[in-house]
């Protein structure tokens, strides 16, 4: 028995080694760590229960029986974080680079189907060179195996990813089918082809990290979620990040008790609007102002930063948070916040998580870049998330609420159930101004003093049309609430429809225009 134990331990020790020591020091050297080392930082100590540890691949092609592994290149199990179940994979880049064999499709594939059937999220620490060349078809069908079980657990179990090194052609796109995509800067890197590809087809020189960096692709492309500055970084976003989610779309997220008082109130919201409506303000300071202890779990920050979404909490309950933002081109919806918003209240839909709109939004970005990128196509996004979801919505409209964008952001007309507005609240078809434009340009011009003519109107139109009261006579808003007040309201509203059971008509899925 002790020999048998004996050869037990030691196979067990070679397969921690993965590629080898040799590879791990270099591994080290450029200030990554190993597969296992990643599980360790992220699990609770000591929950992690490995799988698979001696599976290994079967392609006898182009000299693979030499290089042979135990365990292939991913390390797969489960164990808990703060306590709570959850599957994981981390890719092993000491073997042939990480790349995705048969075998270690399916090593993922088990821990995804367990993920599934009991209801706990799936965490994939992601560093592959793509499909294993040297086998090719096997390759690819084991990520396909891998594409359907991430569609399949959409919306079932929370699913989130850590890109930690390169990946590369097809070990980018399960990522881009979860959840959630968190990167690290200078280390990690998302393309479906490289520098070199690219280059020869389409003669443009780029850097691996313009291509695919943490920074391009959390503030151009949006595929990333957050830029952290570690592999430690990324590992306490990923681990803060589940503190918001339910285990799945069954259960609701955990309640976190407060000191912070549900009645506090927030005086320096009453004085925050200024006078001017063209005049920005900072909408981080109404969300920090109004949620438990200042905490907001922002998502994708440097994506589209004229909307905010992200986690908070108000007295315990987790919300999801949207918020136009009055500081960064005025608020405006455009094609980048349109989609940003959207998936992000169909997240928040599929997890029970009640969502909270901030608005002050001028409308949407008019001209040809828009329009020419699909414009219409790409607001109507944010439109079908807020009308399809059937989670406790909320809505507090802070200065103004124009045209389209009224109806977009969580509106009463789309379901919205608690819909408030600050006194000094436009709800309008647009601005005064390009209101009096349309309707008394013609005429302005033949009176005596156009500009006093015009500025008259604006008067007149802003006193009559451009103020909340309109909206709350036709009880498009519930009320009209003291700024300083806005916490303790949205907390009220919130206990009201912590029950709320609503539902859309049954069909296979809707269509929404993608
Ligand atoms: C087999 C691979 C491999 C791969 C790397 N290796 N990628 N083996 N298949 N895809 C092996 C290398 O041969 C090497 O083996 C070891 O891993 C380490 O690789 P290095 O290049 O020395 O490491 P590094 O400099 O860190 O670069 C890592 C890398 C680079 C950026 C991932 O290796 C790379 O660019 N690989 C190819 C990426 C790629 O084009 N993938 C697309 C595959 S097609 P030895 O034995 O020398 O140590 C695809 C299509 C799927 O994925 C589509 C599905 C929808």
């Amino acid at each position: 028995m002790n020999k048998d134990l004996d050869h037990l331990m030691q196979l067990r020790a070679e397969a921690q080694l993965g590629g080898g020591q040799e590879r791990i020091d270099k591994l080290h050297a450029k200030g990554r760590m190993t597969a296992r080392e990643r599980i360790n930082l992220l699990l609770d100590p000591g929950s992690f229960e490995e799988f698979d540890m001696f599976k290994t691949h079967r392609c006898r092609d182009f000299g693979m029986e030499g290089k042979v592994f135990p365990g292939d290149g991913v390390v797969t199990g489960y164990g808990t974080v703060d306590g709570r179940l959850v599957y994981v994979y981390a890719q092993d880049p000491t073997v042939l680079g990480g790349s995705l064999s048969e075998t270690i499709a399916e090593k993922i594939c088990k821990v995804m189907d367990l993920a599934v059937k009991n209801g706990a999220p799936i965490i994939g620490l992601n560093d592959s060179g793509g499909a294993r060349i040297q086998e090719g078809i096997e390759s690819l069908a084991g990520y396909s195996d891998i594409f359907l079980r991430n569609v399949m657990a959409s919306g079932v179990v929370p699913q989130i990813s850590a890109i930690f090194g390169p990946c590369a052609g097809g070990a980018v796109y399960s990522p881009a089918l979860t959840d959630f995509v968190a990167m690290v800067k200078n280390n990690s890197y998302m393309f479906l082809t490289g520098p070199k590809v690219v280059k020869s087809v389409t003669h443009e020189d780029v850097t691996v990290e313009e291509l695919g960096g943490a920074d391009m692709h959390s503030s151009r492309s949006g595929v990333s979620d957050y830029a952290a500055e570690s592999g430690m970084d990324c590992v306490q976003y990923v681990k803060k990040l589940l503190s918001y989610l339910p285990q799945n779309n069954v259960e609701t997220p955990p309640m976190v008790p407060t000191l912070d008082p549900s009645e506090r109130r927030a005086e320096e919201l009453n004085t925050l609007i200024p006078d001017s409506a063209s005049t920005a303000y900072d909408m981080q300071e109404v969300i920090l102002a109004t949620i438990d202890n200042r905490d907001f779990f922002e998502i994708k920050r440097a994506f589209a930063p004229n909307l905010i979404i992200g986690f908070a909490r108000y007295s315990g309950t987790v919300v999801g948070i949207v918020a136009n933002q009055p500081s960064h081109l005025s608020g405006v919806l455009d094609i980048d916040s349109s989609i940003k918003g959207a998936r992000f209240v169909r997240f928040c839909d599929c997890f029970n998580i009640p969502v909270v709109t901030f608005v002050d939004v001028p409308g949407f970005l008019p001209g040809t870049v828009q329009e020419y990128g699909g414009a219409i196509r790409n607001g109507a996004k944010i439109l079908y998330a807020y009308a399809e979801a059937t989670i406790p919505k909320i809505t507090v409209i802070t200065r103004k609420a124009y045209g389209g964008a009224y109806c977009v952001m969580s509106s009463k007309h789309l379901r919205g159930d608690i819909n408030y507005a600050w006194p000094c609240a436009e709800i309008a078809v647009m601005g005064s101004k390009g209101a009096v434009e349309v309707l008394y340009g013609r005429i302005a011009k033949e009176s005596a003093d156009p500009a006093a003519f015009l500025a008259e109107k604006e008067a007149e139109y802003q006193e009559a049309v451009a103020n909340p009261y309109v909206a709350a006579r036709r009880g498009y808003v519930d009320d009209i609430i003291e700024p300083a007040r806005t916490r303790f309201r949205i907390i009220k509203a919130l206990g009201m429809l912590k029950d709320k059971r609503d539902s859309n008509p049954m069909k296979k899925h809707g269509n929404i225009p993608l």
